[in-house]
């Protein structure tokens, strides 16, 4: 795909070639990430961080990359905030930010509404997940995590086993990766859901279509003995029709560090999307688990970073001279890793 002034809307966009090229610049990101030097190779350019529904750590991750890169953020948070509420259409509000901005990132409740917005906007819009569509770089991500994890592990995406598990129905992050990991080779996946709540049948069809082996379950225990990945999944409750029926999912596929300890093969990583659900009627990976060093939760939040400023320097086409507007850092960074 062609990534200089296109917008990221789905996942079917992409190729191998074309994920394995975000990989090597998110790599690039190492430094800037890590607070040992900065760029201002974006000194001057704008994003406009459009989220029309709750986030934590795509909006603020968005914003940190462009951040990062030199550039400078503006936001709206939810839809009561904007315009939206008064009646004004995504199209009058593409038209407009667009002309605010060189970046878009945007999330809104419903499905497809990024595509219609991103066809009024004058400027390259990123889907930061549309109702229980897609989220294409929480798959990315996912998958970068997913690479490192497995290669630390002397093992690879081709050939590995992954469980799915939860909300596979309205989970766009899973949605998302699914695509993503359809585009590799032999991955056998044990989706483990309740009965209403699978992944949806094209999504389904797709990866039997290129060959890759399903297993469906009902319960954690029975799928999750024989995996090299764990990915867990929150009841997506604000899909719902009502709190009432997203309650009678909520708390049925339960991780924590017994389950894992009883079932799971000693080196099976443990990742999630997050947010993960810790109110005791959810719960679906427990807080016990922290300590647990094969959960990858962090690890894939801190990755998020490094490939959402990936993204952000393709579309805006820095990728290649970032080093050229380097700077040392003036104050002292004391952070941890992951
Ligand atoms: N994973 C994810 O999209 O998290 P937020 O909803 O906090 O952005």
């Amino acid at each position: 795909m062609e990534f200089l002034g296109n917008h990221i809307l789905s996942i079917d966009q992409f190729d191998k070639d074309d994920i394995v090229k975000v990989f090597l610049i998110a790599e690039k990101m190492i430094p800037y990430a890590n607070r040992e030097k900065k760029t201002r190779v974006l000194q001057g350019a704008i994003l406009s961080n459009m989220f029309f529904e709750a986030s934590t750590r795509t909006r603020i991750s968005f914003g940190s990359a462009f951040n990062l890169l030199g550039g400078e953020v503006r936001e709206t948070t939810g839809i009561e905030a904007s315009s939206l509420a008064k009646g004004e259409s995504l199209y009058d509000t593409a038209r407009v930010l667009s002309g605010y901005s060189d970046l878009i990132v945007m999330r809104h409740p419903e499905k497809n509404s990024v595509q219609e917005f991103s066809e009024a906007s004058r400027v390259p819009v990123i889907n930061a997940g549309d109702g229980e569509n897609e989220h294409p770089s929480q798959a990315l991500l996912d998958l970068f995590t997913i690479k490192l994890e497995l290669e630390s592990k002397g093992k690879s995406i081709d050939g590995s086993n992954i469980a799915l598990v939860g909300d596979l129905k309205f989970g766009r992050a899973v949605h998302s990766l699914c695509k993503a990991l359809n585009l590799f080779e032999n991955i056998s996946f044990n989706l483990i859901s309740p009965e209403q709540l699978k992944l949806p049948p094209e999504i389904r069809q797709d990866l039997v279509y290129n060959g890759m082996k399903i297993n469906e379950f009902n319960s954690i225990e029975s799928g999750i003995g024989d995996v090299d990945i764990i990915y867990v999944t929150r009841v997506q409750e604000e899909r719902f029709d009502s709190p009432k029926e997203a309650n009678k999912y909520k708390g049925l596929l339960k991780l924590n560090q017994n389950i894992y300890t009883e079932n799971c093969e000693p080196n099976t990583v443990i990742m999630h999307p997050l947010p993960r659900d810790s109110r005791p009627d959810a719960n679906e990976l427990d807080t016990d688990m922290n300590e647990n060093p094969n959960l990858a939760i962090y690890r894939q939040t801190d990755n998020g970073l490094l490939v959402r400023m990936a993204l952000i320097s393709l579309i805006l086409g820095v990728d290649q001279t970032l080093s050229d507007y380097d700077e040392d850092i003036s104050w002292v960074s004391s952070k941890k890793s992951n």
